[in-house]
């Protein structure tokens, strides 16, 4: 058998972890010929692919980024005519033939997964990885990339601590999350934040101001501020400069913010990450082989086991009010909003 691999969507570490599981397994136990499709879905166009063998992934487990490039594009636009987009169609088709590929891995996120799901409905055997640092992708309970996110995230907050105290200031750090607040949930306990806004969860500012000024009240020297990127704010403001400049305005206490951005992305792969992605890849294989196509990857308590594609699609997976996490963490004196 003959497979490519595709990486579509923002990055996020463990993706070349992932390649290399996929092509080890594919290569060493079911002896499968593997190529590389470069930069996402747009690769399926360009029929721009490189052989990937045991060798070329070797040293990959903890290196940052994709080595296949990725891009956004989707291999279907929302707004196409059904005469382009049976147009396209057609052109994926006749390159997958021509490239000979009777299978294809896609590693991605929720636009991957949702992309790779039309693919698998033109008939073609598609297998996915979930990956995202934001951990939203229905189905599995955790993605590859967000216990990274988190630690850097953690570490980020535990150095804003002191600064603050010495201040005496409030300290807001925006991390990412458009959509789900897992990021800015986990790093925020971890990191002992005090007030915590995701974006599944409403805040009111004047709530937030007096719980801030109650703990100076308490004698506490700071308060740290975990907001996710995807907060709501007014007219669509930036979250972290929105609500230091809201706290500031209604505390009269010095608030400075802190966007922390693609460092979250960015570079080696936690020991966690490594492991669920070498586990993922290798299972993504086990798919293919067994011909078992139109599935994700996904992990189950401590299992790895695979959901349909067709479940996936379209569905995220969100913070509820009711996560222990949240729970627990308003038990603790945590206020998420409120
Ligand atoms: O990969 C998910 C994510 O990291 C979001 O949290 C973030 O807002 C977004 O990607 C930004 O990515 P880009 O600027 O590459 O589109």
């Amino acid at each position: 058998m003959k497979i490519g691999i595709l990486t579509s969507g923002g990055d996020c570490p463990g993706i070349n972890a992932t390649i290399r599981g996929v092509c080890k397994a594919a290569i060493n136990h079911y002896g499968m010929e593997v190529v590389g499709i470069h930069g996402g879905f747009q690769g399926l166009f360009e029929s721009e692919t490189e052989p990937l063998t045991s060798m070329s992934v070797s040293g990959l487990l903890n290196t940052g980024g994709t080595i296949l490039g990725t891009s956004r594009e989707k291999p279907f636009k929302k707004k196409a005519s059904e005469e382009e987009k049976n147009e396209r169609t057609r052109l994926i088709i006749e390159n997958v033939k021509r490239m000979g590929l009777d299978a294809i891995v896609c590693i991605g996120g929720n636009g991957t997964q949702k992309s790779a799901y039309k693919l698998s409905k033109i008939g073609l055997n598609i297998v996915t990885v979930p990956k995202t640092i934001d951990n939203d992708v229905w189905g599995t309970d955790q993605t590859f990339g967000f216990d990274t996110a988190v630690t850097i995230a953690t570490e980020a907050i535990d150095r804003l601590h002191s600064t603050a105290s010495s201040h005496r200031r409030v300290m807001v750090i925006e991390v990412m999350g458009h959509k789900a607040g897992w990021i800015a949930l986990h790093s925020g306990i971890a990191g002992g934040g005090d007030i915590i806004l995701l974006p599944e969860l409403d805040y009111d500012i004047k709530a937030i101001s007096n719980v801030i000024m109650d703990r100076f009240k308490k004698g506490h020297t700071h308060t740290i501020v975990v907001v996710a990127e995807g907060i709501k704010t007014l007219n669509g403001r930036k979250a972290g400069e929105y609500v230091a400049e809201q706290i500031e305005f209604e505390t009269g206490i010095e608030t400075r913010q802190t966007v922390l951005g693609y460092v979250q992305r960015g570079g080696s792969p936690s020991a966690l990450d490594r492991i669920l992605a070498t586990r993922m890849g290798s299972h993504a294989a086990e798919l293919v082989a067994r011909g078992d196509y139109g599935k994700m990857v996904c992990l189950k308590g401590n299992e790895i086991t695979s959901i349909k594609l067709s479940e996936v699609n379209d569905k995220l997976k969100l913070v509820t009010e009711d996560n222990d996490f949240v729970v627990q963490g308003k038990r603790i004196g945590i206020c998420f909003g409120k």
